[in-house]
């Protein structure tokens, strides 16, 4: 369905032909860029709706087992479950909180991340929701008012005052402790460290976490309708550090960034740890082309979108959605100290606060940063073709443990928090300048000469991604139909992608580039994606095990560069972080439905 975008050239950079509430008004490229002027012109113009209505019958029909052996086709047959094992993760056991990591295998995060205890832990009854008059509405961070961060200022400084009992779950460490406890192993579920990143529970975890957190800060200064902020990253105008989270001394301050950050420096969405290597501007239009990228080229069908499947007895990990991937590890990794620098003491940086998943919560923009990630999921579903929730039970029954406002202890679903306006809150609308910008064709492009490219069974496996690499990949079918293609998306995978999982990791992919391609410059019709990874708690990627698989979305990219008709196609991939660690196992297409 990705397949109903066509180019049409246009004089304007952005124009609108979504059906989306957020584009209520087109702005201008000088309105959009904080820093010089577009000269480029793009060719844009994607629908995404009508007659992709039909399609969500179809999505609607798949039995459960097709939709399992769809996955098991996505994701690896490594990671599929049968049927009869499958159940959903339940609410952490807090009985067996212990010691988190942080990094995999060592060192221990030098204090308990456990929330305090509920007196009857056996009986945390499932949360409903308190009745409400009135919508909390999330303002973009960077537009905020004076009146605003003052409030928000005021509520989280006396988050932080509560700190003075450490049994208090509403403390601001204890907020934080949450996400250490949820993302630095310091819960099993079934003899298996519990992980809430890169699987299908990522959104619905980090929606429900600040939802309480949000209502925690509300309680606080008796607002009833405080609205935590978001960072903007998506726009140009937001593609900094909001400033409310620059003032040294203030509430929100947090001592613990890498410095690049201050003073209005543009985000590079596909952060990796190293000094980006280009302009602002190039900067801002590959931030847009990654958010083009993950939105809607690779992320047609849910599981994409959401991440792999991850129930009871599975190991963790399983696989990350395309958002979760970029811009959301990079903003993370862009945000946190340097890995390796001081932080005072003679104490090692392994990323604090931002870029390591123990004290990611230690910082507030942190609850900034994913207030955009849950905009995201609204948007995606506002995109249209088959971009829906999930229907699987062992998903929509997944559960987590959180405290409220008033201290009391909940089981929470992911089935409850898929609209956010049942659950009392909505964004603020903002333009999404990067539905339209769909990279294009430059004309003088032709075919790469596949012939003189070692085909994927030479190339092969990679043993170490330290350089670039150029291979040639047969495709399973070529000039396929509209209807096949709306029945059948074609995937570019990469099977058993291992890293040293302490490290940043990215890697580009471009399709019909050779190797001199300039990674640098992301907005071209060869970019198909990125893969990014910020250390964590890993089970699956020791050197036993057979790594996760990669896929991207090309229905969509092939008939951009104009290779619907080709048998055969070209893919580079070039190594931005961590190659040395980097092997893939080999590289297929394959077609899939959603
Ligand atoms: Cu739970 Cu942004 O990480």
């Amino acid at each position: 369905m990705a397949s109903v975008c066509n180019s049409t050239t246009l004089n304007t950079p952005f124009t609108s032909s979504t059906k989306s509430s957020s584009l209520a008004s087109t702005p201008k490229p000088s309105q959009l860029f904080l820093h010089g002027k577009r000269n480029q012109t793009f060719k844009v113009s994607c629908k995404v709706s009508n007659n992709d209505q039909n399609q969500n019958v179809e999505t609607n029909s798949v039995d459960r087992r097709n939709m399992l052996l769809g996955l098991g086709g996505l994701y690896g047959v490594a990671n599929a479950v049968p049927l009869a094992s499958a159940a959903p993760v339940p609410a952490p056991d807090l009985k067996s909180c212990s010691k988190a990591e942080i990094n995999p295998g060592g060192p221990e995060v030098p204090y308990l991340c456990c929330p305090p205890k509920p007196d009857d832990l056996d009986k945390v009854p499932y949360y409903k929701f308190p009745s409400m008059t009135k919508l909390r509405i999330r303002p973009p961070a960077h537009a905020a008012d004076e009146e605003y961060i003052a409030k928000y200022k005021l509520a989280t400084s006396r988050m932080r005052e509560l700190d003075t009992n450490p049994n208090d779950p509403r403390g601001f460490k204890q907020q934080a402790n949450i996400h250490c406890a949820y993302c630095n192993g310091a819960y099993m579920i079934d003899g298996k460290k519990l992980q809430v990143h890169e699987s299908w529970l990522f959104f619905p975890f980090h929606r429900w976490y600040l939802y309480f957190y949000e209502r925690i800060l509300g309680s606080l200064i008796d607002d009833p309708t405080f609205g935590l902020p978001y960072w903007n990253w998506d726009h140009p105008k937001g593609m900094r550090l909001p400033p409310m989270f620059d003032v040294p001394g203030s509430s929100l301050y947090d001592e613990r960034r890498n410095p690049h950050v201050r003073n209005g420096t543009i985000i590079d969405l596909g952060s990796f740890g190293e000094e980006t290597k280009t302009t602002q501007l190039q900067t801002m239009t590959n931030n847009l082309t990654h958010m083009y990228r993950q939105m809607i080229t690779n992320s047609p069908c849910p599981m994409l979108f959401f991440g792999a499947r991850y129930v009871k007895g599975t190991d963790p990990n399983p696989g990350q959605g395309t958002i979760e991937n970029i811009p959301h590890t990079p903003v993370h990794i862009w945000t946190g100290t340097v890995r390796g620098s001081d932080l005072g003491n003679g104490v090692k940086s392994n990323g604090e606060n931002m870029g390591n998943f123990y004290s990611a919560g230690l910082d507030p923009v942190f609850y900034c940063h994913h207030g955009n990630v849950d905009r995201m999921w609204n948007e995606w579903k506002q995109t249209g073709g088959k971009r829906r929730d999930l229907t699987d039970k062992d998903w929509l029954n997944s559960e987590f443990f959180f405290y409220d406002e008033n201290q009391n202890p909940w089981r929470v679903r992911v089935r409850d928090c898929l609209d956010t306006k049942k659950m009392g809150y909505d964004y603020a609308p903002m333009p999404t300048p990067w539905r339209n910008f769909k990279p294009v064709r430059k004309t003088t492009t032709g075919k790469v000469n596949t012939g003189s490219l070692p085909p994927t069974s030479k190339a092969f496996p990679v043993a170490k991604l330290d350089k670039a690499i150029s291979f040639s990949i047969n495709r399973p079918a070529s000039s396929r139909t509209q209807k096949e293609k709306n029945e059948q998306e074609e995937m570019l995978t990469f099977n058993g992608v291992k890293y040293d999982d302490r490290e940043y990791i990215r890697f580009d992919v471009f399709l019909n580039a050779d190797k001199t391609v300039n990674a640098n410059e992301l907005d071209k019709v060869e970019f198909a994606g990125s893969y990014t990874s910020l250390p964590h708690v890993h089970a699956n990627h020791d050197s036993s095990s057979e790594g996760v698989p990669f896929q991207l979305a090309i229905t969509e990219l092939l008939e951009d560069i104009g290779l619907e008709d080709e048998d055969t196609i070209a893919v580079t991939v070039v190594p931005k972080a961590g190659g040395e660690t980097i092997s893939i196992q080999g590289a297929e297409i394959k077609l899939v439905g959603c």
